[in-house]
């Protein structure tokens, strides 16, 4: 029998702390760094993001998307025979974000370990979990997305401070005898590393060079139009469908003018795309997970519709997954 793996639940988390566009540019003002509520809408669709409090870490938003999930799923911690973890901003060097965030939910035992692609993580992990489901190796798996981006950026750069936020989500992955995710694609290339990064590194107790988020944003917004187009479409044909048979298109969430224009290359009407950026802003790893759970739970999905993720971002990294809800 044919295995596949199905999501089974999906869960997600913002810290409380709300900041809309006109809290962060009175705040930044005071700094002396000047922007405006209309150059953020226009140019990225972002009007608020959530920010962590000092102490609270990915593992904690990670682990309450992930309790979330769990009870969708209506299964246990204890019944998961994996986590993974995509995040950028773990709590430590190491042990992962994974093995702590196993701890907080009281799954102690399972495999557990981080997947590092930024904001492609969580379709890089999804595929990965998919994979060990598919073969075996793994029977209930628990994806998550998890990051505190406030943490590591420049908030006298106003080229990147007002893009990101905090957040967490969720999704139980089942082994299933009917079929789940349908097909993925996932790609690398890594002569693009310097547009997009955080180029500091730990050494002998101190960090070394710049420990700040770093991006050439029209080179990333370049890239990133054309390669989710060609991921979505290597995806579409591995499943045998075409762009007819999405119902749901759920990018990565970084601004919603790279996401309109994905959009229109497939040919999808407006109301197929789901879109929290505007209330998000870009979460990274956890920005598809987040918006997953959120149509989930408006209630606007059916079962059997296809949905379309797709994540882009520093390496450069991108990928696509479809899959039936
Ligand atoms: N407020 C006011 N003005 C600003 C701000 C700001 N916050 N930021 C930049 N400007 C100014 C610039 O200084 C520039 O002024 P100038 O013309 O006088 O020099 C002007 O606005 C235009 O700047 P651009 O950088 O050309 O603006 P652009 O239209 O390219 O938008 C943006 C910038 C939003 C960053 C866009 O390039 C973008 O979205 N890029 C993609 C980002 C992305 O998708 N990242 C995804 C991956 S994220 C990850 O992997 C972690």
């Amino acid at each position: 029998m044919t295995l596949y793996s199905r999501i089974a639940g999906t869960g997600s988390c913002l810290p409380p702390r709300r900041l809309s566009n006109a809290d962060l540019v009175a705040e930044l003002a005071a700094k002396g760094v000047e922007t405006s509520d209309e150059w953020i809408v226009e140019r990225t669709g972002i009007r608020a993001r959530h920010f962590a409090d000092a102490g609270v870490f990915s593992s904690d938003l990670g682990a309450e998307a992930a309790r979330q999930a769990l009870d969708a799923a209506g299964i246990a911690a204890s019944d998961l025979d994996l986590i993974i973890v995509a995040t950028s901003t773990p709590d430590m060097v190491f042990p992962s974000t994974a093995c702590i965030l196993q701890n907080k939910i009281g799954a102690n035992g399972c495999a557990a370990f981080d997947v590092q692609a930024v904001c492609s993580g969580f379709v890089y992990a999804l595929t990965v979990a998919d994979a060990m489901i598919r073969t075996g190796a793994a029977r209930n798996a628990l994806v998550v997305g998890a990051e505190v981006f406030s943490r590591i950026l420049d908030f006298s750069d106003r080229t990147t401070c007002v893009l990101f936020g905090d957040g967490a989500g969720a999704v139980v992955l089942q082994a299933s005898a009917t079929p789940g995710i349908l097909a993925s694609d996932l790609h690398a290339d890594g002569r693009h590393v310097d547009i997009l990064c955080v180029p500091g590194h730990v050494n002998g107790g101190a960090v070394m060079g710049d420990p700040l988020l770093r991006m050439d944003g029209q080179a990333v917004f370049k890239l990133a139009v054309g390669v989710l187009e060609d991921a979505a479409r290597a995806t579409l044909a591995k499943a045998g469908k075409t762009d007819a048979d999405i119902d749901w298109l759920i990018p990565h969430q970084a601004n919603i003018r790279i996401m309109q224009s994905t959009a229109k290359k497939l040919k999808l009407p407006a109301d197929k795309l789901v879109v929290t950026v505007d209330q998000h802003g870009n979460t990274s790893a956890a920005s598809i997970p987040l918006a997953l759970d959120h149509l989930v739970r408006s209630g606007r999905t059916q079962a059997g519709q296809l949905a379309m993720l797709e994540g882009v971002g520093g390496g450069f990294t991108w990928g696509a997954v479809l899959l039936v809800l």
